[in-house]
């Protein structure tokens, strides 16, 4: 059975594509059948595997999927769609972004079922993985909520710092909305501290405030992801921490997050 996870965070810049980078590889490296999907008009994650727009120019993106699901296309068509619009890296499977995507903003929320959109895409590829991650861009819009609604379970990064955790109560507020009203089954797979710099009195600070204020209802991972130059740099070479720098800390706690998660389903 597919699980499909999201990761979202109502802010930018707090490792949101680069958990999804290094827990999806890990899995995938450890043999289970893998997908992500780069909701994020930025494409960043299209970009950590390596794949540039000029290189997908001919082919579909998520951007054309949402645009098929909203047009109501008939199935053949919309397998064919989504057969070409995946794109079979030397890891796992991606199906990625675009700069259009941003355009659709104003039109998703005149579709019909707009929250399910996403749900129908992956209704058709579900079947053909283990796991599928949605890497959501910042902000708590119509695209994350597709993303929720599509979801089993979500993963939230938030950086050691004061402005990322705040904004961890406006995420739980949302997923409580969509479990209420439209997903029942959506579970929160855990917090992941990220960018942990130990040696600051600060970070500390940070992650004992979010155990504090969160831990006893959400889990947190005890694996924190720490700071370190090489995680930024793998995503130059398209490839994950676990080939570039395997040995750091940030690699090993990826790794023990992938592995937590496969543990439990
Ligand atoms: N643990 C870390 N140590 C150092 N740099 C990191 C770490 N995690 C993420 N980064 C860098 O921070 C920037 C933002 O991370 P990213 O995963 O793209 O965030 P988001 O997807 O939430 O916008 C990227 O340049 C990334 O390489
Ligand atoms: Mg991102």
């Amino acid at each position: 059975m597919c699980k499909i996870i999201s990761v979202i965070s109502c802010k930018g810049g707090v490792g949101k594509t680069t958990s999804t980078v290094n827990i999806s590889s890990y899995m995938q490296m450890h043999g289970k059948r893998v997908c992500v999907v780069d909701l994020d008009p930025q494409h960043n994650l299209s970009k950590h595997f390596g794949i540039h727009p000029g290189q997908i120019a001919n082919q579909p993106t998520i951007y054309d999927l949402f645009n098929a699901a909203i047009n109501e296309t008939e199935d053949e068509e919309m397998v064919q769609i989504i057969k070409q619009s995946v794109v079979h890296s030397t890891t796992v499977d991606v199906i990625p972004s675009s700069a259009k995507l941003s355009s659709l903003e104003t039109v998703i929320p005149t579709a019909t079922c707009r929250e399910r959109l996403l749900e129908y895409i992956l209704s058709y590829i579900k079947n053909d993985y283990e796991y599928i991650f949605l890497d959501c861009h910042p902000g708590l819009d119509m695209f994350t909520l597709n993303a929720l609604t599509a979801s089993n379970s979500v993963l939230i990064p938030v950086e050691a710092h004061i402005l990322s955790s705040d904004g961890l109560d406006q995420v739980e507020k949302m997923i409580r909305m969509v479990q209420r009203r439209l997903n029942q089954e959506l579970r929160i797979e855990g917090v992941i501290i990220t960018k942990y710099q130990g040696n600051t009195n600060y970070c500390k600070q940070i992650s004992e405030l979010v155990t504090r204020d969160f831990g006893d209802h959400i889990h947190i991972f005890d694996s924190y992801v720490k700071y370190a130059i090489k995680v930024a740099e793998a995503p130059v070479f398209g490839i994950s921490l676990h080939e570039y720098a395997p040995s750091i800390d940030a690699a090993k706690a990826y790794a023990n997050i992938a592995s937590e998660v496969m543990c439990y389903g």
